[in-house]
């Protein structure tokens, strides 16, 4: 139904009234008027008490992963057309996760940041957030509960699925993979390079269950995004389908008054929490989830990743832990597919409400997976308990370790020895930052065999600053060649959501701000210990305290621009979500109309 003025969109007066029908002052929205007539609206309609809405565009050159929606918004700007909306599309902070420097992880406050200004400062009713590469989900969906007007959540979808020679090679797990490959001497830098490329054949996000993949499929099990949107391929025809549907709803979405505060409950975020287990996503939805679900006024106990999440099996068989791509997952069923497996064994909120008007359960009805090989049974998964461990201990308060990429020979060889299975002690390597790994992993004075443990410290928040995915940090090149592929890592940085390593990361505190990797020391024995969730370094506390009076901790580098210093100085630990605390209190801001 196209609405007019006759048949009015809400009985609340929209917020974008406030500019353009200002009775008082005829000189101002004179003035609003006339430079917004230049993309093809008339005075008439903007007076009309049509909703506007916002399409936060992420895409540009420099988000190529993103990039789709600079065509995507075409159809989208047809669905709220179409629906008796005005569209307004106006970029966000741009990130693109494997070039920015030092780390794409300063971006997401900060597009955080610019999007709350621009949706509370503009003439804006709802908003469609379009996302894709990895932190461009959870800023967009901070802000929009911070300034909580209507919106709904378009991924750009993965690329295609890749191949080279016969076999599928997913982003980011084909480099790691091939790192190896490369320091095993089976190929040269020509083949590396030509593997990478490979894997991707078009437009899109990693098109692996990394970060990107996951947080789309948060979204989408928070109730954000209509169903089956976050797994569609970029270049799919359906892909322009759903762009259109979505600008379409968003409109009702208005009408209903239907915000991000009725859709983010506590239950929604168990809901994300446990789609994460099943589809083996990234460890990187432990930040991004705390985050999202703090700005959204539910505060998460960090332990609920275990406590709600581990005794769930992996049933998406998709690369890092299985075996696909995204094509496959969007064909079995994707997210809702997943989500239904959930539903029918009693571990999803069904009743909660999404942005579809109905609830989550609605929404999944109908969705059970055709593709067995791909969307596993709930009761005949790829792996039993494949959610997330969190451990602490003297070295650190908050640890997690994905369990879902942890591999049979890795488990052989460290987690299942007779009488102390998911036990194992290594001698810590340690590294200060990944330059000094890279200078000096191949040294063979530092005797790394299969009993140690690699360490990287001053890779958090504060420490690199913004926190790094290097904590997959691989084992010396000889090492590999006589056919070790991982040693255990532990690290206060990040890993990519595409890596199969099975590390203990996201560690806090961190080194930088006298977390207990500050006082660890080369040839210190870690005891890690699985069934406790405990990680120790074995030195006696006096030892500890005796360190920690001595010696200096390790060098933090200096803030290079302005931003990297109100980061660190607002920012807090990877546990609690990397969240800028004081922006916590602001929620709800669209509920008073900023001044004149
Ligand atoms: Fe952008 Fe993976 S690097 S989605
Ligand atoms: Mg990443």
């Amino acid at each position: 139904m196209v609405r007019t003025m006759e048949t009015p969109m809400s009985e609340k007066r929209l917020r974008s009234r406030d500019w353009f029908d200002n009775a008082e002052r005829m000189d101002m929205t004179a003035l609003y008027l006339e430079r917004f007539m230049n993309f093809g609206v008339t005075p008439e309609e903007l007076r009309s008490g049509k909703p506007i809405i916002g399409i936060a565009q992420s895409g540009s050159d420099l988000s190529p992963c993103n990039r789709i929606h600079i065509e995507l918004a075409k159809r989208t700007r047809d669905g709220i057309r179409d629906a008796g909306g005005i569209p307004i599309e106006f970029p966000v902070h741009p990130i693109f996760e494997n070039c920015r420097r030092p780390t794409a992880a300063l971006d997401r406050n900060l597009l955080y940041l610019g999007l709350v200004e621009l949706l509370n400062g503009y003439p804006i009713d709802g908003v469609v957030l379009t996302t894709g590469c990895d932190k461009t989900t959870p800023s967009q969906v901070m802000a929009a509960s911070t300034v909580d007007i209507p919106a709904i959540v378009l991924s750009g979808g993965p690329m295609l699925d890749g191949w080279h020679e016969g076999e599928l090679v997913g982003s980011g797990t084909v480099i790691w993979r091939s790192r190896r490959k490369l320091a095993a001497g089976e190929i040269d830098e020509e083949e590396f390079l030509d593997r990478a490329t490979s894997s991707a054949p078009s437009a899109g996000h990693c098109n692996s269950m990394g970060t990107a993949s996951t947080m789309n499929a948060v979204a989408e099990a928070l109730g954000l995004s209509l169903t089956g949107c976050a797994a569609i391929p970029a270049p799919y025809r359906e892909r322009g389908q759903v762009a259109y549907r979505t600008g379409r709803r968003i409109v009702e979405m208005v009408a209903e008054d239907l915000k991000p505060s009725d859709i983010l409950t506590r239950e929604a975020f168990l809901n994300a929490i446990a789609t994460v287990s099943v589809i083996g996503g990234s460890s990187n939805a432990q930040p991004h989830i705390q985050a999202m679900a703090a700005h959204a006024g539910v505060p998460l106990d960090p332990a609920i990743w275990q406590d709600h999440g581990y005794d769930l099996p992996l049933l998406v068989n998709m690369q890092p832990a299985g075996a696909y791509l995204g094509e496959r997952f969007h064909r079995a069923g994707g997210v809702p597919a997943a989500m239904w497996e959930l539903l029918q064994a009693g571990r999803l909120h069904g009743d909660v409400r999404t942005c579809t008007g109905q609830t989550m359960a609605e929404n999944l009805a109908g969705r059970e997976s055709r593709d067995r090989e791909m969307i596993r049974p709930f009761a005949q998964p790829l792996m039993d308990s494949a959610g997330f461990l969190v451990l602490s201990g003297n070295l650190f308060d908050f640890g997690i370790l994905k369990t879902s990429v942890i591999s049979k020979e890795f488990r052989e060889r460290y987690l299942a020895r007779p009488g102390e299975e998911n036990i194992f002690e290594a001698r810590a390597v340690v590294f200060d930052g990944s330059d000094d790994y890279h200078h000096r992993i191949n040294d063979p004075s530092l005797q790394i065999d299969d009993s140690c443990i690699l360490v990287i410290r001053g890779s958090g928040v504060i420490g690199w600053p913004g926190s790094a995915e290097v904590v997959n940090m691989q084992p010396p090149d000889a090492l590999i060649r006589s056919g070790t592929q991982w040693l255990p890592t532990l690290g206060d940085g990040r890993q990519s959501g595409t890596s199969d390593s099975p590390s203990i990361l996201n560690v806090s505190p961190e080194s930088a701000v006298g977390g207990g990797l500050s006082w660890l020391r080369n040839g210190d024995v870690i005891r890690v210990d699985l069934n406790r969730g405990t990680c120790n370094a074995l030195v006696d506390d006096v030892e500890i305290a005796r360190r920690q009076a001595e010696e200096l901790a390790p060098e933090t580098p200096e803030s290079n621009t302005p931003w990297e210093e109100l980061f660190r100085e607002k920012t807090g630990q990877l546990g609690e979500g990397g969240v800028m605390e004081f922006a916590l209190k602001y929620r709800g801001t669209a509920r008073k109309l900023p001044r004149h």
